[in-house]
């Protein structure tokens, strides 16, 4: 088969080379985009006369048919033809003839795989903010419905504070919340068009590039050329944005990881989202939470694979930056499926109130309280401190819950210690108390419910 490019050469490409060089077999997935970003070129160049109006419809026509080959997997894909752009281009030449060949009119490959990848991580954006929403809603909805659930708190994965299970979950919908904001803001850069820097320098030929980004929804077009098609930062920002997208999945699925063992019992994970053993009869394993957790490895590596690609290519294009497909698909299709998975899953998932309300009251877990209690008869801070630890020590000692010791006990270690404190020990009581703005009482977390409910529509 003919390269486009062959006119300068007299051999043929080894086999090796060309199954060393193409990208067909993956940059295919572009094809969309390709068909696309070559109308609007089609139409810029017929409006601006480069081409005439009979030549652009043929063209256009040409490309739709290919399209339509495409969706019916009937389109022959070669990697004869290195990649996406040529296989196209190709076919439509041998479609509608002459014309076709007048399509490629100031344009390289090196802006038209710009702009095919910007079309894509475009979508591919859209539709993962649309996820984080989804699942947002999903999360803020569990919590709504289980105010009353009282966890304990923990700081280095030991007992800390009392907290409302709701609490804890909307800790999520704010971490999403901010991805949510990164991957809308990446948009703006990903949100240019390069169409029209040509190889690198632009063309001799008056394209209007402001039309061209009008018909592809840019909001804006590149402002140097040779930037345009050499720098792929859009492409490692959207790589980034998914690494804390999925270090935050990660964490929550390392929660429901925790949360599920019998040595927790806070929930039990649905049947339909977890595996057996094929030797121990008895398990029920969270493979879909692990697996999440694990996915997070190949997402970061992918971040750091482009930005390898990328940091020592003299401008402007270097053919090294066609490495940078199957990070950035292999990110976007990865982080879609965890999203997917868990906005299916959370609702599935039985949270265990009493066990964790049980759990929420052991372990001194209301010491602070006391300490705060003796801050409010007048001790400062740092002796309430220790005078709670004493006790703490003192109730360890005798194998005794915070609750269990009399008066008289508590006032061996202050003077100031009355009846009242025992209406501090309870983990509701706790819970109550912490009305700061963002704390953990219910009358905040309502507030922080309602306030995210209306955030996310
Ligand atoms: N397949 C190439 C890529 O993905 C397209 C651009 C090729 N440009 C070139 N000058 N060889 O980067």
């Amino acid at each position: 088969m003919k390269k486009p490019w062959a006119g300068r050469f007299t051999g043929k490409t080894s086999k090796a080379v060309e199954h060393f060089t193409e990208s067909i077999s993956f940059d295919r997935r572009l094809w969309k985009y390709d068909i696309e970003g070559s109308i609007a070129h089609a139409m810029m160049l017929s409006k601006q006369k480069i081409i005439s109006q009979k030549d652009s419809s043929a063209i256009i026509s040409g490309l739709k048919n290919i399209a339509g080959e495409i969706e019916a997997g009937r389109f022959k894909f070669t990697a004869e033809l290195e990649d996406i752009h040529m296989n196209i281009e190709a076919a439509l030449i041998k479609n509608i003839g002459d014309a076709g060949k007048k399509l490629h009119t100031a344009r390289s490959r090196n802006d038209q795989v710009a702009l095919d990848l910007r079309l894509y991580l475009r979508a591919e954006t859209k539709e993962i903010i649309s996820l984080i929403k989804d699942l947002q809603k999903i999360i803020l909805n569990t919590a709504e419905k289980n105010t009353g659930i009282i966890m304990p708190g923990y700081t280095h994965l030991q007992k800390a504070q009392p907290v409302l299970l709701s609490h804890h979950l909307l800790a999520y919908v704010e971490m999403l919340q901010r991805d949510k904001e990164r991957f809308t803001d990446a948009l703006k850069r990903i949100n240019v068009l390069p169409l029209g820097s040509c190889a690198l320098a632009g063309t001799s030929l008056p394209v209007d590039r402001a039309y061209a980004a009008k018909l592809l929804g840019f909001k804006a077009v590149s402002e140097n050329s040779i930037d345009a098609v050499s720098d792929r930062d859009f492409a490692i920002e959207f790589l980034a944005d998914a690494g804390m997208l999925i270090m935050h999945l990660s964490r929550l699925a390392e929660e429901l990881i925790l949360w599920s063992t019998e040595e927790f019992s806070f929930i039990e994970l649905p049947d339909a989202f977890t595996t057996g053993s094929s030797i121990m009869p008895q398990k029920k394993n969270p493979d879909v939470a692990e697996l999440i957790r694990g996915k997070s490895g190949r997402i970061y590596g992918n971040l750091i694979a482009l930005m390898t690609v990328m940091k020592g290519l003299p401008l402007a294009y270097n053919r090294d930056m066609q490495e940078d497909k199957a990070p950035v698909f292999d990110t976007a299709d990865t982080v879609k499926a965890c999203l997917t998975v868990l906005v299916q899953m959370m609702p599935q998932i039985k949270f265990m109130r009493e066990r964790m309300h049980e759990a929420a009251g052991k372990a001194y877990s209301t010491a602070t309280d006391i300490a705060e209690y003796l801050v409010k008869k007048g001790i400062p801070f740092r002796q309430a401190h220790e005078i709670t630890g004493k006790i703490v020590r003192y109730c360890i000692k005798n194998k005794k819950q915070l609750g269990e010791i009399s008066l008289a006990e508590f006032r061996n270690f202050s003077q100031v210690i009355s009846k009242d404190v025992y209406s501090r020990l309870s983990a509701e009581n706790s819970v109550n108390a912490k009305i700061t703005r963002g704390g953990t009482s219910p009358s905040e977390v309502r507030k922080q419910i309602k306030r995210l409910k209306q955030l996310i529509k």
